[in-house]
């Protein structure tokens, strides 16, 4: 173990020396547990440790949900979003609940996800990286540790692995025994999107007709249409030169992806495992963890996990964040400036965007840092409307429309959006085509958490978010490469 240090110190001695200087106190030695030494925030009051114990241990035992090799695929191909030649399109829930595990769920959701992802990579002409926050997305981050309602506080809820969303004080109550069932609920589903992804479910053939579909159906319609008919005019001479899902594996199968938030770190740790091929540290729980805007401090316990483990790493920039503070992350987070290891996931807000967003580019460009640059519209944007929580859609648009301004400006690559949806007919968000009113809100108000776009809203933003791409590059960035 200390014999492979040498060499690092003979060869890049300084460098190593100046960094560790640097980072301070804070680079200790590193192991899947060294998390709970460290200050911690939105930590679930488990009534039974012993229980929680038991729970961890029994998780420890159990099989990894993904493998090193896929996240390191997966960290290859962001590492091609952050060279500026492929787009990153993340998505699913807010939070994933045990009520809502059902087959057509997820199907309608990976459609609506697979229906994004074509008009995105035809408009931008690259690649879309496909992550899924779903078969993991379960611990929520709150503002506030307790809810009170007609005068009864409880505490809050925190996500199906941690405890019920029913507004009595045994729903509330942090049960260990949920983290078992959220690890086999992201099992099951994971094993469904597998199946979707390379089983020929997901097509090119038959995420283009649902596409049109779509397209017949939106009050939109004239908008979309020259779009998908470029894409259907392109298919088919595809389909005369003989190329089509039969004869060609990259038309028949995709890459799809997992992610969430890295909240609940005991959960985490128990499913860290070591790879075989590289002996390096894995979060085997999904591809790609990210750290919540509440609890990125650079002392504690989130970024202290997420630092040791080698899979794609997310990191939420709200606008308390500096300059200086994203730096210091980066220099926790990715050390070695490892392209796709690290994506600065934007919420700012649509009116704050353009203040906050060029000051933290601006640094990551000064310093030479290779990240990806990603867009989440959706938590800054969040309103009350009829005591329902909410996000107008025109806002959404707005903060990803900054988004692509503010890189233009700088001459950057916006490199993707992170976006809540579903795959069903919900009214959680207001406006759209088929707009939804504040008074139409409580119609289908699902969500366990933050409200999200639904099919129709998802696609339609991924129609106008295809405008954006085609205005934004590839031109200047391939101009830069060829001198
Ligand atoms: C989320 O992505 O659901 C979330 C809580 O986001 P943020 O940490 O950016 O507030
Ligand atoms: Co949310």
């Amino acid at each position: 173990m200390y014999g492979a240090a040498i060499p690092i110190w003979g060869t890049d001695g300084g460098r190593w020396r100046s960094r560790e200087r640097a980072l301070g106190a804070t680079m200790t030695k590193w192991s899947p547990n060294s998390w709970r030494a460290k200050p911690i925030q939105q930590v679930p009051a488990y009534p039974d440790l012993a229980a929680l114990k038991n729970t961890e241990a029994q998780l420890a035992s159990f099989p990894p949900l993904v493998f090193a090799g896929e996240a390191r695929k997966l960290k290859k191909q962001l590492a091609t979003v952050a060279a500026g030649d492929a787009f990153l399109l993340q998505g699913g829930d807010c939070a994933e609940s045990f009520a809502e595990h059902g087959a057509d769920n997820i199907r309608d959701f990976f459609r609506v996800f697979l229906q994004m992802a074509v008009v995105l990579t035809f408009a931008g002409a690259q690649p879309v990286v496909k992550v899924g926050r779903v078969a993991g997305q379960f611990a929520k981050p709150r503002s506030t540790d307790n809810e009170t309602k007609d005068g009864v506080t409880l505490p809050s809820y925190r996500g199906d692995i941690i405890n019920g969303i029913e507004f009595d004080a045994k729903s509330r109550i942090p049960d260990p025994a949920r983290q078992e069932m959220a690890y086999r609920q992201s099992a099951a589903t994971l094993n469904l999107l597998r199946a979707f992804a390379q089983g020929g479910y997901a097509s090119l053939e038959n995420v283009h007709r649902w596409m049109l579909g779509f397209v017949a159906d939106s009050p939109q319609a004239e908008k979309y249409e020259a779009l998908a008919n470029r894409i259907t005019e392109t298919m088919d001479f595809m389909k005369a030169v003989g190329i089509t899902s039969e004869t060609n594996f990259a038309l028949r199968e995709t890459d799809f992806y997992t992610s969430h938030e890295a909240l609940l770190l005991g959960y985490e740790e128990a499913l860290t495992r070591v790879d075989s091929t590289s002996g390096d540290w894995y979060a085997t729980s999904g591809h790609m963890i990210w750290i919540g805007d509440r609890t990125r401090q650079a002392d504690h316990a989130h970024v202290e996990y997420c630092r040791g483990i080698k899979n794609p790493l997310g990191l939420k920039c709200g606008p308390s964040l500096t300059p200086d503070g994203l730096l210091e992350l980066i220099d926790l987070l990715n050390p070695e400036n490892e392209p796709g290891r690290l994506t600065l996931i934007a919420r700012f807000g649509a009116d704050k965007v353009g203040e906050h967003l060029p000051k933290l580019i601006r640094a990551v460009e000064r310093e030479g840092r290779k990240v990806v640059w990603s867009c989440d519209p959706m938590h800054g944007n969040t309103i009350t409307l009829n005591s329902y929580k909410t996000r107008p859609f025109d806002r959404i648009l707005k903060e990803v429309q900054t988004f692509f301004e503010v890189h233009q400006g700088e001459g950057t690559h916006p490199g993707g959006i992170h976006i809540e949806m579903t795959g069903k007919n919900v009214t959680e968000c207001t406006g759209g085509a088929r707009a939804i009113t504040a008074e139409e809100l409580h119609d289908r108000y699902h969500t366990h958490c933050d409200p999200r776009l639904n099919a129709d809203q998802a696609i339609e933003l991924a129609f106008l978010v295809s405008d954006l791409l085609k205005k934004s590059h590839p031109v200047q960035h391939k101009q830069a490469v060829n001198g």
